[in-house]
């Protein structure tokens, strides 16, 4: 499909598509068309929306090879008067541009980032969930060298594509409380590696410890910090906070995990409710102090934590199975934000313009 009739079918369909859209997982649904720049001979191109699920690529690419690829995740909403709206994503820029850097790949401009979540998203309108089912249109930015080289060195060539997929909850019980469990015998990240950017050898080297982890009947790990194996880092696909005793709202502070957006977002909601946010190193014993725990992320939202397993022992934080009151409300603040219900105060969206 052309850019043009890629645009025009979305236009054409100024109806929602059919979807089961309060009982979707976060999973892939495909939608009309994804987006793709190239970096070439030094400049970028003017991108083209594109209806092919595949990428044709050369078998050199040192994305393939040697992991030259990062990515982002964001989330679109629709708000009650029927605007499209996406959340903070001049911060998903710059993270992107951050994470390009550390791995000597070329950054996409601030501008260009954003252009391109506001034309893909616009051309597939119809996959935004409608307001009030809870789901949301995941967008998912991709940055991957695709330049020919055998020796290991970065590409001169890169490739920006996006696509976007309407998702439900990340864990599949939604806002309820997940169990945990310590894990001691992966790293995720090493101290002086690249914990603190998103790419894709990041995830991989998590796989072996979370789907250990599912496999005992766990949602997911919290990883310590690698070097003294003693302070909380941050679980397989978010950040980790606590509410203490005080009613305090703490998080990790740490080089090895990932700066969330969503995190940064809740510590500003959290000082404007009274909970005092701290971001300091947490001690892995502090688990058995906390009030509430939750994970934080734009897939996980906020997904309170009921249980946490280190070694032999499981610090029950919901033993009726309900999130905590903290949880509940940063979690309902930071959702009506989002999709509009309460005044944007912090700028935090950016309506997405018809084309
Ligand atoms: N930590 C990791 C490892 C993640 O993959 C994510 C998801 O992006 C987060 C934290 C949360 O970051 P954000 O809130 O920016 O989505
Ligand atoms: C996100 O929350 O956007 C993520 O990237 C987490 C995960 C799906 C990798």
């Amino acid at each position: 499909m052309t850019e043009a009739a890629a645009r025009n079918r979305s236009a054409d369909a100024s109806k929602k598509a059919n979807l089961d859209w309060a009982h979707l997982s976060f999973g892939y649904t495909k939608t009309d068309c994804n987006i793709r720049y190239t970096f070439r001979d030094g400049r970028w191109d003017k991108g083209v929306l594109s209806a092919d699920e595949t990428l044709p690529i050369h078998i050199a690419a040192t994305c393939l090879h040697y992991g030259q690829e990062c990515f982002e995740g964001l989330k679109a909403f629709e708000t009650k008067a029927g605007d499209v709206v996406v959340f903070r994503v001049e911060e998903n820029a710059r993270r992107m541009a951050r994470s390009a850097r550390k791995i000597l790949m070329e950054p996409p401009p601030e501008e260009l980032f954003i252009e391109a979540v506001e034309r893909v998203v616009d051309a597939n309108r119809r996959f935004v969930p409608p307001h009030g089912t809870g789901a949301a249109l995941y967008i998912r930015p991709l940055l991957i060298g695709t330049g020919a080289e055998v020796g290991v060195k970065p590409a001169s060539e890169y490739m920006l594509l996006i696509f976007v997929t309407p998702v439900g909850p990340y864990f599949k019980t939604g806002f309820k409380p997940v169990d945990l469990i310590v894990e001691e015998q992966v790293d995720r990240t090493a101290p002086l590696g690249v914990g603190d950017v998103k790419v894709g050898g990041n995830y991989a080297a998590s796989l072996r410890a979370g789907m250990a982890a599912k496999k005992k009947g766990f949602a997911d790990c919290i990883y310590l910090d690698a070097k003294h194996k003693r302070y909380i880092d941050e679980s397989g696909p978010a950040n980790f906070f606590a509410i203490t005793q005080d009613d305090r709202y703490v998080t990790p502070e740490s080089h090895t995990i990932l700066p969330s957006i969503t995190n940064m977002s809740l510590i500003e909601l959290a000082r404007e409710m009274g909970l005092n946010p701290e971001r300091r190193p947490v001690e892995i014993d502090e688990i058995f102090s906390f009030k509430e725990v939750g994970c934080c992320g734009t897939a996980a939202v906020i997904t309170p934590v009921g249980s946490i397993t280190w070694r032999d022992r499981k610090q029950v934080y919901c033993p009726d199975g309900v999130a905590g009151p903290r949880c509940t409300a940063l979690y309902e603040r930071l959702r009506e934000i989002q999709t509009g219900d309460l005044p944007d105060e912090h700028g935090w969206l950016r309506r997405i313009p018809p084309r």
